[in-house]
């Protein structure tokens, strides 16, 4: 595997690839690689000739600094990591290969309609930042195809308005989440979590679970109510639990009349704040 951090050089690699008709699979990352990660890198391996990866913490899309600096970073670590699954470019570009002062990469698409619930209005600016850098990256690897994980919903729902809105040549692809034994999703936060919050947090797949099994019989209200209590009485404070349109992201209150249905939650345990999803009517398409 290959690690670059030049867009030029990065470019001059793709380009020979390129001209060989070869395919491009390409998974952006913030790095603090685990196996949720790796199983997009799996899939890319296994639908194109060549994957590219790309570990960039990008500032546009962090409301506050704190945040930002404190995110974990170990590129040796993830550069193993990527290796070990096959992956063949590593792209790791520091902040001015992204964002030169002289170029404008500015995405002109209005996408506050998907922002107004959920984790918008929390994190003001934050779908904005990662559109920029997802288009961005877009541009500089140009893939046949993009993966990205179900674990954020919102986030790979935007990206495919984004990709048709700009009609841009790439197909995205979406991956299951990844869970741990118990059910907690993995992510890059959950080394921070206390003893005891790692102990209660596998409640938030079991409420997704619960909300599923309950979907037909009782109200979305009722759901939505029953969830943020069974969320907070094992020791989390939720932020929400929404049951959303899975291709519009609008509210749903009769499932009947939507064919994708999706719980989306956000809770804190202690420090740490978690995000899961579950679908739970239909199935999702892109
Ligand atoms: P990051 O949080 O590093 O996630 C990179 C990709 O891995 C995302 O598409 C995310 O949905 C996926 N992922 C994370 N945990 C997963 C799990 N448990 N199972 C399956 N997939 C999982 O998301 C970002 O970075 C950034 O916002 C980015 C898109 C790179 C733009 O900066």
């Amino acid at each position: 595997m290959r690690i670059l951090k030049r867009v030029t050089s990065l470019q001059r690699h793709l380009s020979t690839i390129k001209e060989e008709s070869l395919t491009i699979g390409f998974i952006p990352t913030m790095g603090a690689l685990h196996e949720g990660h790796m199983s997009l890198v799996q899939q890319s391996v296994k639908e194109n000739d060549i994957t590219v990866a790309s570990v960039f913490v990008n500032p546009t899309q962090f409301n506050q600094k704190d945040d930002l600096d404190k995110y974990p970073r170990d590129l040796a670590k993830d550069a193993k990591l990527l290796k070990k699954n096959g992956c063949d470019y590593l792209f790791a570009p520091l902040p001015s290969q992204i964002y030169p002062p002289d170029l404008n990469t500015n995405v002109y698409i209005d996408i506050v309609h998907l922002t107004d619930l959920m984790e918008g209005p929390n994190r003001p600016g934050h779908f904005e930042g990662v559109v920029q850098v997802v288009k961005r990256l877009i541009d500089i690897v140009e893939p046949d195809k993009l993966y990205m994980g179900q674990k954020d919903f919102q986030q790979f729902t935007i990206i495919q308005y984004v990709i048709k809105g700009l009609e841009l040549d790439v197909q995205l692809r979406v991956c299951p989440i990844i869970r741990e034994d118990d059910g907690l999703a993995m992510s890059s936060r959950n080394v921070r979590l206390t003893e005891k919050h790692r102990e209660i947090s596998p409640i938030i797949y079991k409420t997704l679970l619960w909300a599923k099994d309950n979907i037909l019989t009782e109200s979305i209200t009722t759901i939505e109510t029953k969830a943020v209590a069974m969320l907070n009485e094992a020791g989390l404070k939720t932020e929400y639990f929404t049951i959303v349109d899975g291709r519009t992201l609008d509210k749903v209150t009769n499932v009947e009349q939507h064919q994708t249905v999706v719980a989306c939650t956000a809770a804190w345990a202690g420090e740490v704040r978690l995000i899961d999803n579950m679908v739970l009517k239909g199935e999702i398409n892109i």
